[in-house]
């Protein structure tokens, strides 16, 4: 019986472990909350990321390691590493920490993405929205997720304000893409290079925050889902990847452009568990373990909702057809996610109305979120007269 060791215990690796326990694995979470929602399903080593007495028992008879989060520090992932084998590598880790190095390492593979540029210090900021044009979205190099640490800015005085709001830290400057839809792209790649593509979702952010995904994505031209598998293919091959990767993109005018790059499994794959053949989850630990990969078909079309801030009623979700629930047994916060439903249809022609039906039934949980997006946005911008948090129009 392998034992997988996971760098991080919330929803990931906790479905990690519900799809790995089937085929006869165990797992160690590392992860400094006690609170860590994969906690339930293996065995959990709670210490701060440079304990390292902790990662030493934390290492201790491991088969196989690997990370469900991006903020893993990688010194912690170097010594992993050292100690045992981690998948993905650390290379992955330190490439996707820093979103100037990642923007930076995509364009270096000849991969379009908006226009950017950094901003180490106030003095340039000027200059630099000369050179990438407003409206801009200004991003934290580092730390930032579902939308938080960013805002878009559409003059400069508003830049300046973001610039302090933000904490007067390195950012990345980007061109605001006025996109026609956003895609991603979730791909596995096997120990022995082997590769198998999901089929594109389409995925609908609130505020920088993932809402709902339809999986397939509708209307993709066999052309564009090749163009995003050779995209993604150039990003596995020059990180010598193992397991599943995630590609964000945004579609302009017919034309990917890479937002960003999660090397791991991504809440847009989570339609995954029901609607195709093989999970994301399975595929990465079959990759992870050295075993063939499963196959990445679409089961029908699915509709995915991700549960924000307040847990819908359960009855009244399981008394939907083909409807699935997933919770993931953390506390209920303004804006946190705390599970997700997906929904299959058998035929695509369908989705519509059941997606009008399961947007009725989730709007209680859209207006508290609502709610939470004013507040984190009031924090933001606490002593300035800030500028628009990211997910308003420029
Ligand atoms: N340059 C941009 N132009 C337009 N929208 C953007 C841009 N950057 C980010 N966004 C919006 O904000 C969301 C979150 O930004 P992203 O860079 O993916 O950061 P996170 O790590 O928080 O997911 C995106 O999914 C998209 O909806
Ligand atoms: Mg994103």
């Amino acid at each position: 019986m392998s034992l997988i060791g996971v760098l991080g215990g919330g929803q990931l690796g906790r479905m990690l472990a519900l799809a790995g326990v089937p085929l006869g694995l165990r797992f160690r979470f590392f992860d400094p909350s006690p609170d860590a929602p994969a906690a339930a399903l293996g065995q959990h080593v709670c210490a701060p990321y440079d304990d390292i007495a902790s990662l030493t028992r934390f290492t201790d008879g491991l088969d196989v390691a690997t990370y469900e989060f991006e903020c893993v520090p990688t010194p912690t992932a170097a010594f992993v590493n050292g100690r045992g084998r981690l998948f993905p590598s650390p290379l992955a880790l330190g490439v996707t920490q820093d979103r100037l190095v990642e923007k930076q390492f995509i364009r270096r593979l000849g991969l379009h993405t908006a226009a950017f540029a950094a901003v180490d210090d106030g003095d340039h900021l000027a200059s630099v929205l000369v050179s990438v044009g407003l409206p801009a979205v200004m991003k934290r190099r580092r730390h930032g997720y579902d939308g938080r640490g960013q805002m878009v800015v559409r003059t400069a005085a508003e830049a300046e304000h973001a610039w302090v709001a933000l904490g007067r830290q390195p950012v990345v400057v980007e061109g605001f893409v006025p996109f026609d839809r956003e895609l991603s792209l979730v791909i596995v790649r096997g120990r022995s290079g082997e590769t198998r593509a999901y089929p594109l979702v389409e995925n609908h952010h609130r505020d920088g925050v993932l809402h709902w995904s339809l999986a397939p994505a509708p209307a993709i031209p066999a052309a564009l889902q090749a163009e995003a598998e050779l995209a993604a293919g150039c990003i596995l091959n020059a990180l010598d990847y193992t397991g599943v990767l995630t590609v964000e993109f945004f579609e302009h005018r017919g034309r990917l452009l890479v937002n960003e790059i999660a090397p791991r499994v991504h809440n847009s794959g989570h339609w995954t568990i029901e609607g195709a053949e093989t999970s994301q989850f399975e595929n990465h630990l079959r990759a992870i373990l050295g075993l063939p990969l499963g196959s990445t078909a679409a089961i029908g079309c699915s509709i995915l909702h991700n549960i924000i801030g307040a847990l819908p009623d359960t009855a009244t979700i399981l008394a939907q057809p083909h409807t699935y629930l997933h919770v993931y047994g953390k506390a209920p916060r303004p804006g946190r996610k705390l599970g997700h439903v997906t929904t299959r249809v058998a035929e695509a022609r369908d989705i519509g109305s059941r997606l009008l039906h399961m947007q009725r039934l989730f709007k209680t949980g859209s207006v508290r979120h609502d709610a939470a997006r004013v507040r984190r946005a009031e924090e933001e911008r606490a002593h300035t007269a800030a500028p628009a948090d990211i997910g308003g129009a420029p």
